[in-house]
């Protein structure tokens, strides 16, 4: 359902490599790759490899120099229908929730962004009071928090809030950006328990970018390794252990197993 195209990306850079006639610094190099409907897709690499200019591409943020981004046969840069296409099909979830909230913003509200989105697409006027009561429910928030600022919730709840605005606009596909890598470890299960849970209610397929392999074996089911701006490898999950990705094996020497996924690693 979302593809990847030759996608090569390239910023302007201080170092003095001439691409395009300009001097410009390559981050991604021919990303092809495809996502199927219903899958939770892991996208792992160290820091600088190019995962987040890679999400960035996918979620509509930034135009690639070459390549395309397809959602559903539509092609994302390709016209401007493409883009509301995806937009009304695509939701994120950043690591920095305390900017990505509105700090005065009440909860309400910033759940309520993710509704004003669903309001547009389907025109309708939506109960917010009863959606937004329902959307805290769903993430296992007590209702009474819908008063509150961003201040006055914990990094895990705050983290739960920007979920529940990721869905309150009925998305197809969500893109996580190192969406849990700020919480603790016990708090990091929790928020991926509740991924799953909502994963299978909604229907919804993840896109996951981390640097963590250990959350990819509990959560994804195929993963996708970037090195230097390259995929060296996109395997099952349950294939990890057979990957001769050197920096895929760096990971797994360090890894420490959940036992309650059962996986060879
Ligand atoms: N807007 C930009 N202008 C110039 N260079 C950029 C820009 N955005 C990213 N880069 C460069 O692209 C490379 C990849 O960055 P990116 O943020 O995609 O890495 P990442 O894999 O997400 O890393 P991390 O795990 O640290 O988040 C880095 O070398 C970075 O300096
Ligand atoms: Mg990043």
């Amino acid at each position: 359902m979302l593809e990847m195209r030759d996608v090569c990306v390239s910023f302007k850079s201080e170092r003095q490599e001439k691409i395009f006639g300009h001097t410009r610094q390559q981050v991604l190099f021919d990303i092809s790759f495809q996502v199927k409907k219903g899958i939770c897709l892991g996208v792992l690499g160290e820091s600088g490899s190019g995962k987040s200019t890679m999400g960035r591409v996918l979620c509509g943020l930034l135009k690639p120099d070459r390549g395309e981004t397809i959602l559903d046969g539509v092609s994302v840069y390709g016209s401007r229908t493409g883009r509301k296409n995806l937009q009304n099909k695509l939701s994120v979830v950043f690591q920095d929730y305390t900017t990505s909230a509105n700090p005065r913003f009440r909860i309400r509200d910033i759940i309520g962004e993710g509704l004003t989105v669903r309001e547009r697409r389907e025109e309708v006027r939506l109960n917010r009071e009863a959606e937004t009561a329902q959307l805290l429910k769903l993430v296992g928030l007590p209702t009474e928090f819908e008063g509150r600022f961003p201040h006055e919730l914990s990094g895990g709840q705050l983290q739960r809030v920007c979920i529940a605005r990721a869905v309150a606009c009925r998305p197809e596909v969500i893109l996580f950006d190192e969406a849990i890598s700020s919480l603790d470890a016990h708090t990091q299960v929790q928020v991926m328990d509740l991924l799953r849970e909502l994963k299978e209610k909604m229907g919804l397929t993840y896109i996951f970018i981390t640097h963590d392999l250990t959350s990819v074996t509990y959560l994804c089911d195929e993963v996708l390794f970037l090195y230097k701006g390259r995929i060296t490898e996109h395997l099952p999950t349950g294939q990890i252990g057979r990957t001769k990705d050197p920096y895929a094996r760096s990971l797994l020497e360090s890894i420490i197993v959940f036992d309650t996924k059962e996986q060879e690693i």
